[in-house]
This record gives structure tokens, sequence and C-alpha cells, in this order.
């Protein structure tokens, strides 16, 4: 009895001690790609904070040219001139992206295909979590419109540029919370039931869906575009803004969790290594090839959450 007594309290000492360790181990996975990108052209959305701002200075540490895509311009901004200082690379540029109205995003699409000849990485980072029940402009969803559909377009209105720079990636980052997601095509905008978890779930199975769709297409017609979903890690950001519960377990355990720059690693990871184009359409965590739920394996699924989506966004069904 004493032993239980004495293990209890000393349990938060060694926990303390173990810390460090605990955190290596579960922050496993680091992009030991060398790659160098001089001359090549990358798209980051939500790169003004947390995991995209990290995997945005990297890509511009290693010589790109990286757009940061973002809704707040300001703090965008403010971010393009650190990282242009930390890594002296001056093709630090902002441009406006609002994921949760299209009108923006075809505005983004328009300038951006204007101005680059080339589109060598698009990563689709940017994300919300946990909102209460809202609306994008177009009256989606917020979680299925913002982590979804605005990506879906986005990529949709870049693709003949990611054809053109072949060889090139399209980086989707989704989340081990997809395994509690599900597509119910009859409540896609959470109209007759909500959960704002679960929405944010479902929209992450929808990235993965969406991942693996794309890449069978890709691959069907030999474009040299290849794409990837990942998850991060759990990761020390603003992702929690929107619930208090999760910001005070985000702190509580803040000393284990990664950090934004190891988060980042796994994006890097499939934005940067060579010879990962075999492995077109999987789902990478840690830097490996990672399992997915079954409903996210369900190609059937896949076909019709990509039709429903080209329907949703008046893109014409091929
Ligand atoms: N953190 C984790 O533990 C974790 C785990 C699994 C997956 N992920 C995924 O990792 C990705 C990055 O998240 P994070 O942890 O770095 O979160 P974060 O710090 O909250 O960053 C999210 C980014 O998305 C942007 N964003 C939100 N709504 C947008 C919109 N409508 N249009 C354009 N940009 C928008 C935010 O911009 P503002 O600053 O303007 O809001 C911010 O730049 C997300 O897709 C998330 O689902 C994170």
């Amino acid at each position: 009895m004493l032993w239980v007594l004495l293990l209890l309290l000393l349990f938060p000492f060694l926990l303390y001690i173990a810390a460090p360790q605990i955190r290596k181990m579960l922050s496993s996975g680091v992009c030991t790609s060398t790659v160098q990108l001089p001359g090549k052209v990358a798209v980051v959305t939500g790169a003004n904070t947390g995991i995209g701002k990290e995997t945005a200075k990297e890509l511009a540490g290693r010589g790109a040219r990286v757009y940061l895509a973002c809704r707040d311009v300001q703090k965008a901004e403010l971010v393009a001139r650190e990282i242009q200082m930390m890594t002296g690379n001056q093709q630090v540029l902002v441009r406006k992206l609002d994921l949760a109205d299209t009108k923006s995003i075809r505005a983004f699409a328009k300038r951006f295909l204007e101005e680059e000849k080339h589109l060598h990485i698009l990563i689709n980072n940017a994300g919300v979590m946990m909102c209460p029940y809202s609306k994008t402009a177009d009256g989606f969803e917020m979680h299925i419109g913002v982590n979804h559909l605005g990506h879906f377009l986005l990529t949709h209105l870049l693709l003949e540029k990611l054809k053109e720079s072949a060889p090139s990636r399209v980086v989707n980052v989704s989340s081990l919370a997809h395994h509690l997601g599900r597509i119910h095509f009859h409540n896609l905008q959470g109209e007759k039931f909500y959960h704002s978890g679960l929405a944010y779930c479902h929209s992450k199975l929808a990235n993965i869906l969406f991942t693996q769709e794309l890449a069978r297409r890709l691959k069907a017609s030999g474009s040299g575009v290849t794409v990837y979903s990942v998850h991060p890690g759990t990761v020390s950001s603003e992702l929690v803004r929107h619930s208090a519960l999760m910001r005070w377990i985000w702190w509580l355990f803040s000393f284990l969790i990664k950090t934004p720059h190891q988060g980042a690693q796994t994006s890097l990871y499939c934005a940067l290594t060579e010879g990962l184009e075999v492995l077109s359409g999987n789902h990478f965590s840690d830097c490996q090839v990672a399992w997915v739920s079954a409903q996210a394996r369900n190609e059937t699924v896949a076909r019709r959450l990509w039709d429903v989506s080209c329907d949703l966004l008046g893109i014409p069904v091929d």
C-alpha cells in the first residue's frame, strides 16, 4: 500500500523526467531529404501560423519561391518578412485566399495563373476545427467547406499548372481524426445532425478520399503529378482556438506534443522526398506510410464524393 502511495506521489516527477524521451518518441519522423528548390514554385495554404508557417519556412530555406496563401493578409505579411529574414530568400509572397469563399479562391487562382509560369508544390494545409455551426459564403458547412471543398476547388483550378510543371506534387494535410469520420451524403452539410468535433473528422476523412481519387485519376492520365495525404501528429498550434476543452487538454499535455516545426516534417517529407512517386495516393504519418480507416479506403465513396464536390462547386463532372 505504501509503495503504491509512494509511486503515485512520485508519478508527476517521473513524468517530468521522462517527458523529453516520450516527446521524442511521439515526434519521430524527420524529413531528411536534402533536396534544394531553386527555380521551384510552392503554394502553402494557411501559412501565417502553425504547421503551415513552418512548412513555408523550410521550402523558402531551400530556395523555392513560396506563396503564403492566407485569409489574414496582414498577419501573413509579418510572417513573410520573418521568413525572408531567417532564410535570406526574398521570394516569399503573400496572396489573399479565403477558403470559406469560392470567389476568393477563384480570384487567388486567377491571379496566380496570370503571374506564375509554374507550380511544383501545392500544400493544402489550412484548416479549421470544432467551429460552432456556421456556413461559408457559399452556404457550405464550415469544416467541409474550408477543409475539403475549398481545397478541392483550389486544386482543381491549379491542376493544369501542376501538370505543365510536372514532376509536381500535392500534399493534403488530413488527420488521424479521420478514423472517427464518416461521409454521410444525406447530411454532408450537417443540416440534419451536427457535432463540431465529428464535423472536423468527416472533413479530414474527405481529405484522404480526395487524395486517393485525385491520385487515381492523375495516374491514369500519366500526368507526372502525384498526391499524398498526411497526419502531422498532435501539434501545438492555434487549431484548438474554438474549443476551451481542447485548449486546456493541449496546454496540459503541451510538454508531450509536437512543435509546429516537428508537425511540418511529414508534409515536407511528402513534398520533397525523391522516389516517392510510386506511393502517390497514400497516407503518411511520421514520415512513413500510415494506416487509414476502412471508409478512407472505399473507392466507391471516394468517387461519389468527387462527383458530389464537383456538383456543389459547379465543376463539370468527368
Ligand atoms: N495541430 C494538430 O494537432 C493537428 C493534428 C492533425 C491535423 N492537423 C491539420 O494541420 C493543418 C494545419 O493546422 P495547424 O495545427 O497549423 O492549425 P492553425 O495554427 O490553426 O493553422 C490553421 C491555418 O489555417 C488557416 N485558415 C483557417 N481558415 C481559413 C480560411 N477560411 N481560409 C484560409 N485559411 C484559413 C488559418 O488562418 P488564420 O490565422 O487566418 O485563422 C491558419 O493559417 C490543418 O489542416 C489541421 O487540420 C493539425
